[in-house]
């Protein structure tokens, strides 16, 4: 067991004012004489796992309340302290640095899975980072809309091919806290016009929230607003019709964005206090219901800005046989796009009272991305 920390090295480590052995327990609690023990139980809304209420041998001799402490702990988590915005700033720009990795050494005839093993060696290599946050989502040509590719059953196994374009979503977690990056670019460094022009519209709609985020701002206002700039794009790339106005009245977005803008990030990479007792409750409206909380920002909350936009055949096909929505629709351009897979534009953000802080640092603009890729040069590891 190598040599074991002492009591002290532990109160040293965690700043606590006192550390006793399990076993003396009873002893120690009787002796401070409390009014009332508080322990944790309750359900994350965004996962529905419970947490299990710490328990021990003879609580029965105290009074405890298992429900005061929830919603506070979770609220606690929702707004950063300065020390934890610090771990989360380097969990994100370790993860910023291996997606600029991964970025100069992919290619063709790679697979999805060696992109996945790049990013995790960069941020454990380099940023002592052992784990990922999530399973790495690395998703490339019609994959890029499945939206959580990469787990077990689809292991990013495909091939990737010239052409292709890529969805790479992954974080690393560092001292428990996550990351949750997103970036999106072809795999041969060279934008399509048709690439362009999708990436170019979730790029402003993510520029879009980001300069609208303050507090005081509804996330379900983001959200709309995500949608609004892809909608307006898509219509004047033809592939709509209608008004901007027809196309959010009937929620047309959600046909192209069928999740949430963000969520909250931390310890969880979906983090919790999304719907606490005090909060909007999750709309219900398709694309909206999806998202992880409704909540108007405060400082220091921290959040993924991450609009997306998908060309999901089983969606699409759905749509154009319902009446109500075909009319605005061009059927025969979208066909064009269902090979396509998706964009998704993820950047990790602190709210401030004067505007975000993006903790992300990635090539983002097509001319940042194409450069980046430029064979001609190196990166190490
Ligand atoms: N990587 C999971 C998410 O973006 O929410
Ligand atoms: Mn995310
Ligand atoms: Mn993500």
């Amino acid at each position: 067991m190598g040599q074991l920390p002492t009591l002290e090295d532990y109160k040293e480590r965690y700043q606590v004012d006192e550390v006793h052995f399990v076993d003396e327990m009873v002893q120690v609690l009787q002796s401070k004489s409390p009014s009332v023990l508080l322990t944790l139980a309750g359900i994350n809304t965004d996962s529905d796992l419970p947490a299990i209420e710490a328990t021990f041998k003879g609580i029965e001799k105290f009074r405890a309340d298992n429900k005061i402490l929830f919603p506070v702990i979770a609220e606690c988590r929702v707004i950063k302290t300065e020390l934890e915005l610090d771990v989360l700033r380097y969990a994100s720009r370790i993860s910023s640095e291996a997606h600029r990795s991964v970025m100069r050494k992919i290619s063709p005839g790679m697979h999805e899975y060696q992109a996945e093993a790049i990013f995790k060696h960069y941020v454990h290599y380099v940023g002592g980072s052992r784990h990922v946050a999530y399973t790495c989502i690395c998703a490339s040509g019609c994959n890029g809309a499945v939206l959580h590719y990469g787990h077990a059953s689809a292991p990013n196994d495909k091939q990737i091919l010239d052409g292709d374009m890529l969805v790479f979503d992954m974080g690393s977690s560092y001292y428990g806290y996550a990351s949750d990056i997103t970036c999106s670019y072809p795999v041969n460094g060279k934008f399509t016009e048709k690439q362009a022009n999708i990436y170019t519209a979730v790029l402003d709609a993510n520029r879009a929230v980001m300069k609208a985020a303050l507090p005081g701002v509804s996330w379900v206002d983001m959200h709309r607003l995500a949608n609004q700039v892809v909608l307006t794009k898509l219509l004047e790339m033809g592939l709509l019709r209608g008004t901007v106005d027809e196309l959010l009245e009937h929620n047309i977005g959600s046909l192209f964005q069928p999740h949430g803008l963000g969520h909250l990030l931390g310890i969880d990479v979906h983090d919790v206090g999304g719907y606490l007792p005090h909060c909007p409750p999750r709309p219900t409206i398709a694309g909206f219901k999806s998202l992880r909380t409704a909540r108007e920002l405060k400082e220091n909350m921290v959040l993924t800005i991450e609009p997306g936009c998908y060309f999901i055949p089983a969606i699409l096909e759905k749509a154009f046989k319902d009446e109500t929505i075909s009319h605005l629709l061009n059927q025969d351009k979208l066909r064009e796009f269902f090979n396509f897979g998706g964009v998704r534009i993820e950047d990790v953000v602190v709210i401030k009272a004067t505007g975000v802080d993006n903790l992300t640092d990635v090539p983002r603009t097509v001319e940042e991305i194409e450069k980046w890729m430029e064979k001609t040069q190196t990166v190490s590891p």
